[in-house]
């Protein structure tokens, strides 16, 4: 018997891993014209990392942004922790917003700061911490993490894109957010250190037991951070599996992403 993987004999603090922390259901989202999402449902679990594969232009970030609240979704429901996002106050989607990491494409961080600056910046403003010596603390821990510690006093300009991308990263996982949402976290970088990112969002799941949504297109990220895989294709999903299960689909649209894995 496997007491460390029983989800129902944990003693207190564990979470509970069969909580649903997103749960979407028939989203939709329209420009002028363009329906972009069609009613997509998705249910994401306690420390699950789902990872939503698409073609460019099928909605993904679209979808992303929607969940983060930065878009207004037209139609469906959305709720995080079990709330529904659309009638949450001002106050509340504050709240969510700490709750919910996002680590944007070009990792966003402010070309004037140090990475230290940077990492700073959410404690302060956020969480208004004024403990210098947490904020330190907190701050060395972060980059710890993402093994980053030796670029702490450089500017974002100095670092390579893997680097920036480890920076980003540490600052959103610096305000301990029970769910991290990626956009596309590999792009850009060559596939060594696209694999390096991808381990290390398998490592901060494990580490931290978030939950998280990973849109890409890179099918290698797919295979290393996933629990589950959503195809997405014009505004829907059109599969749902494991990398394996999936591998074996003969779906055409599922079997043009795998045609190239071994
Ligand atoms: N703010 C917007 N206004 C109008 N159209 C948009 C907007 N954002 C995205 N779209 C359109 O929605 C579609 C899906 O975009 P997106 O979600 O960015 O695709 P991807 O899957 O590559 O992330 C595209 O046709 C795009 O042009
Ligand atoms: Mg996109």
């Amino acid at each position: 018997m496997d007491e460390g993987k029983s989800n129902t004999q944990q003693k207190p603090p564990a979470k509970n891993l069969t909580e649903v922390v997103i749960a979407i259901k028939g989203l939709k989202k329209t420009f002028g014209e363009k329906a972009v999402l069609k009613g997509i449902n998705l249910e994401l679990k306690r420390s699950e990392n789902v990872v939503v594969l698409g073609r460019s232009g099928v909605g993904k970030s679209v979808a992303i942004q929607c969940i983060v609240g930065l878009l207004k979704p037209d139609g469906g429901s959305l709720k995080v922790f079990g709330d529904e996002v659309a009638g949450m106050t001002d106050g509340e989607l504050k709240k969510l917003r700490i709750k919910t990491g996002f680590l944007f494409q070009g990792g966003a961080l402010y070309d004037s700061m140090t990475v230290r600056e940077n990492l700073e910046f959410p404690l302060t403003r956020v969480l208004k911490l004024k403990d210098q010596r947490e904020i330190d603390k907190r701050v060395e821990d972060a980059l710890d993490s993402v093994g980053l510690l030796e670029a702490i006093d450089k500017l974002p300009s100095d670092l390579s894109g893997g680097m920036r991308k480890r920076a980003g990263l540490a600052r959103t996982i610096i305000v301990n957010p029970e769910i991290i949402l990626y956009d596309e976290p590999t792009t850009g970088l060559d596939p060594i250190t696209s694999r390096e990112i991808s381990y290390l969002i398998l490592r901060i799941q494990k580490k931290y037991k978030t939950s998280s949504i990973i849109i890409t297109h890179d099918m290698e990220c797919a295979r290393i951070a996933a629990d589950r895989i959503l195809i997405m294709d014009d505004g829907e999903f059109i599969a749902e599996g494991s990398f394996k299960g999936l591998h074996k689909s003969k779906n055409k649209i599922v079997e043009a992403f795998f045609k190239d894995v071994l």
